[in-house]
């Protein structure tokens, strides 16, 4: 199969890899001379970790890297028979840069996009055959991470939606199927990990290392959410839960924070800038010299538990959302929080887990305390409790 990537960026680059290691003949394009060549020696840097660490050989290596050239023109994705764009996120950008593809390739090729935020009806809408058109949304580090959302726009066809489907099963990645709602499932139903961690934060009731620590020991979570948002970005972060929050319609459930701006604000951007919430050494490793804590860990376990089942039962609350508006199956909800983003559980197996009546008091607990939309519960949890249901049975 023939697989055009659009952007060898940090996504393309690892889309790329993907494919080529499953067998397929990719392309890389991009307008930036230097990205290009970034991207082939990042490819070759990486290659060669996995031969040190003894995952793959010299041979495997060398096929890898010959499945992948690298082209200066749009034009030379013509013979693809699927082209995927990780090129910057932006609408007007994609929608010129899709027109103009749709001119070189064949009316069978399919034309999907990787976007984080942007409809795909809206990408779609630029082409002249927009059934074509699907979301194929990996996540960082693609060659990684298991998880591929895919999204059907209103205008895909089934015929185009199937196959995006089958390929990505191909290259050995899971697939969740997702409604083209923002977010998509893993970017919405994380929302609260962040906001309601931050909110916790802002009110004094614990500091952002006692957070973490709860959300790691109580909830064995592999970050906690501040060091999550630090190992993001908290730009990027920011960034997210903004769009989320304007393309919810100012829905407050999804409220950005003051303390993440500001940090934003002042470059305090996380690992990558060597400041965030914590102090991070050369290595990028958190430098625990300033924090006592990260070693000791929280001595506190009744706050532990109740920072953890705050967060916690928000979480709950927006998957059961998810699940209440279709946006995807409560399997694939599930597979996209332990496979897109590592959660130690799928939150609704979790949910059953936990007690939805315990589900729902929680929340209500919380509606009764601050009378805030943000804590209204699902009504599909209410519904569950009320017909003493569960997600699986
Ligand atoms: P990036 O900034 O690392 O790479 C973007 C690349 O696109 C650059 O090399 C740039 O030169 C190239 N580019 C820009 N305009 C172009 C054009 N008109 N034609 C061809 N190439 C062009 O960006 P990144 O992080 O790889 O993101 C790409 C897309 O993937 C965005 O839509 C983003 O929302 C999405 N995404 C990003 C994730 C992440 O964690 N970084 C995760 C999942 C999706």
């Amino acid at each position: 199969m023939n697989i055009g990537i659009i952007g060898s960026g940090t996504m393309g680059s690892g889309i790329a890899q993907v494919a080529a290691t499953s067998g397929c003949k990719v392309k890389v394009y991009d307008t930036n001379h230097d990205a290009l060549n970034k991207s082939k020696v990042a490819l070759e840097k990486v290659l060669l970790r996995l031969i040190e660490k003894e995952r793959i050989d010299e041979t495997e290596k060398n096929r890898i890297q010959d499945n992948i050239s690298y082209v200066n023109s749009l034009k030379d994705l013509a013979d693809s028979n699927l082209t995927i764009e990780a090129i910057v996120e932006n609408l007007e950008i994609k929608k010129k840069v899709f027109s103009e593809l749709e001119s070189y390739v064949s009316d069978e090729t399919i034309i999907a996009s990787n976007t984080s935020s942007l409809s795909i009806a809206s990408i779609a809408s630029a082409l002249q055959k927009p059934e074509r058109c699907v979301g194929i949304h990996f996540f960082n580090p693609a060659p990684l991470m298991a998880l591929v959302e895919v999204i059907p726009a209103i205008q895909t066809s089934q015929k185009v939606f199937e196959k995006a489907v089958s390929t990505i099963k191909s290259w050995n990645k899971t697939v969740a199927v997702a409604k083209d709602t923002p977010g998509f499932i893993v970017n919405r139903v994380a929302r609260p990990y962040y906001g309601e961690s931050l909110r916790i934060y802002e009110e004094g009731i614990a500091d952002f290392i006692t957070i973490d620590n709860a959300m790691k020991t109580v909830g064995s979570f592999r970050m906690g959410p501040f060091e999550l948002m630090d190992f993001i970005g908290n730009d990027i972060n920011y960034t997210v839960t903004k769009t989320v929050f304007k393309t919810f319609y100012y829905d407050s459930r999804f409220r950005p924070s003051f303390t993440q701006q500001r940090l934003a604000e002042a470059g305090y951007l996380g690992r990558k800038s060597g400041r965030g919430y914590y102090q991070y050494n050369e290595d990028g490793k958190i430098d625990a010299s300033g924090h006592p804590e990260l070693v000791e860990g929280s001595h506190n376990t009744e706050l532990a538990e109740l920072i953890f089942n705050r967060v916690f039962v928000m979480l709950i609350n927006e998957a059961a959302d998810a699940l209440f508006l279709n946006i995807a199956s409560a399997e694939d909800i599930d597979k996209a929080m332990t496979k897109g983003v590592n959660y130690p559980k799928g939150l609704l197996a979790w949910a059953d887990e936990k007690g939805i009546d315990w589900c729902v008091d929680s929340i209500d607990e919380l509606y009764n305390e601050y009378h805030e939309e943000r804590y209204r519960c699902s009504p599909l949890l209410r519904k569950m409790k009320r017909e003493k249901k569960k997600f699986f049975s």
